[in-house]
């Protein structure tokens, strides 16, 4: 059996215990990117080490911030260029991050000096037109130059960029982000407006680092005013709520369960998942919230037999957008139909995720039909396992390997390597979870 195949079997008698996932992988990127700009030195606690963030931890390395090792891989000291970053001496190897890679090119082309990135093979299918059409009004130099049109390897030639107001043709952070972090470089007012409310980690991050940004009431505009100074400032990283979701849905699907999971990251622009799997019965409980910069919490999910369908609202999907395919696992589990449509940006995510949602639920007996936009399960058949493709993508990996936890017979997920790249130590966690 090649070593990235993973095989599980029901939990008979529950996943219980209590776990720290680890940090939130939108704002551990950050976190390297604007560090990296700043000026001063910054103690970063519960950086997300896995294979996107650490790509991009490496390419800040080679634009001139130091990194200094800390008691353990996730806490280290960043000392800032002041906005002086310097050339690259080596391509970017961006790997498989859609994130990276765009959130990078918004800085890089306003930086006085050229670079390319690159990535694998899914990144380098994924669309990058949506950034390169507002950096280029801005006066940007990007070359995609990929076999696949508007796709990665992206040549930039940095240059001085003017602000611009750009209105969102869809709901991105990534794009959104990229724009506001090119934004922050020049002098002048850099605006977007956005069609739904999308994360906000880069607006609350720019606080933190007293980049002058403001936020309209309704969340929907943004502007930064530039060229900012951003100040180093120590900051510990809440757990990504996109990884807890899995054992929330686990939690909730496999009978005799009670997982508690710690300081996982609360933020109202990603914590949809929560409301939509307490609306179709979920057991979830939040303590110990706190906020600092961001909000965070201790989360308890225990068993409940009744789970039942509902439907996704349109608004609620860019806040749940990476949790769909462990949406619809749960749905596969809840008597009646749950509707998860609006949502065609699946089909550009690290694979189409309507696509391989829908084949690996087929696989384990559940009843689905594909849309353009979504899906619509109807729950409640008992699913048994199958052997499935990951299709290179971690969040397909760790949800079918959830599902295999209350299924008949084995399930065995091929190509799990790719869960290295959010989710290191998933496995770990899960074996350790059964009772
Ligand atoms: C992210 C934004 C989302 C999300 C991705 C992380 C971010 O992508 O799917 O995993 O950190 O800004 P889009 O901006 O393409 O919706």
């Amino acid at each position: 059996m090649p070593s990235d195949t993973i095989s599980v079997t029901a939990a008979r008698n529950g996943l219980r215990g209590r776990i720290c996932v680890p940090g939130d992988k939108s704002i551990s990127h950050r976190v390297a990117l604007l560090g990296t700009m700043a000026h001063g030195r910054m103690q970063v606690r519960n950086y997300l080490c896995s294979e996107d963030c650490l790509n991009t931890l490496r390419a800040m390395q080679q634009l001139g911030a130091t990194v200094i090792p800390g008691d353990s891989p996730q806490n280290f000291t960043l000392i800032g260029t002041g906005m002086h970053p310097k050339a690259p001496q080596h391509d970017i190897d961006c790997g498989n991050s859609g994130t990276g890679m765009r959130l990078m090119a918004g800085m890089l082309a306003a930086l006085p000096f050229d670079s390319k990135m690159f990535g694998d093979a899914s990144l380098c299918s994924r669309p990058m037109k949506r950034i390169i059409e507002p950096l280029s009004r801005m006066g940007a130099e990007i070359h995609a130059c990929g076999s696949k049109p508007g796709c990665a390897p992206l040549q930039i030639h940095g240059k001085k960029l003017t602000p611009i107001h750009y209105d969102l043709p869809m709901a991105s952070a990534q794009v959104k982000s990229a724009v506001l972090l090119a934004g922050m470089m020049l002098p002048g007012a850099t605006s977007v407006h956005q069609p739904a409310i999308t994360r906000d980690h880069t607006e609350r991050l720019f606080a933190h680092f007293s980049i002058p940004c403001t936020t309209s009431q309704d969340g929907l505009d943004i502007v930064v005013n530039g060229p900012a100074s951003p100040v180093a400032k120590d900051i510990t990283i809440p757990s990504d709520i996109s990884s807890a979701s899995f054992w929330l849905v686990a939690g909730s699907i496999v009978p005799g369960s009670e997982i508690y999971l710690q300081n996982v990251g609360l933020n109202p622009t990603r914590d949809a998942i929560i409301h939509v799997l307490r609306r179709m019965g979920a057991d979830i409980e939040i303590i110990n919230q706190v906020e600092e910069g961001e909000p965070y919490g201790d989360i308890i999910v225990r068993y409940n037999a009744h789970l039942h369908g509902t439907v996704v609202e349109p608004q609620e999907i860019p806040n749940l957008i990476d949790e769909i395919p462990i949406l619809a696992v749960a749905a596969a589990f809840a008597q009646g139909e749950t509707h998860i449509r609006n949502a065609a940006e699946l089909r550009v995510k690290e694979s189409d995720r309507i696509s391989t949602t829908v084949t690996n639920l087929r696989a384990m007996g559940a009843c689905v039909e594909e849309y353009e936009d979504g899906m619509v399960i109807t729950g409640g058949i008992p699913l048994h396992g199958a052997t499935m493709d990951s299709f290179g993508d971690h969040r397909i990996a760790m949800g079918f390997l959830v599902a295999g936890l209350n299924s008949a017979g084995e399930t065995t997920l091929l190509h799990c390597d790719s869960i290295n790249t959010s989710y290191p130590g998933f496995e770990a966690q899960m074996r350790s979870l059964i009772v």
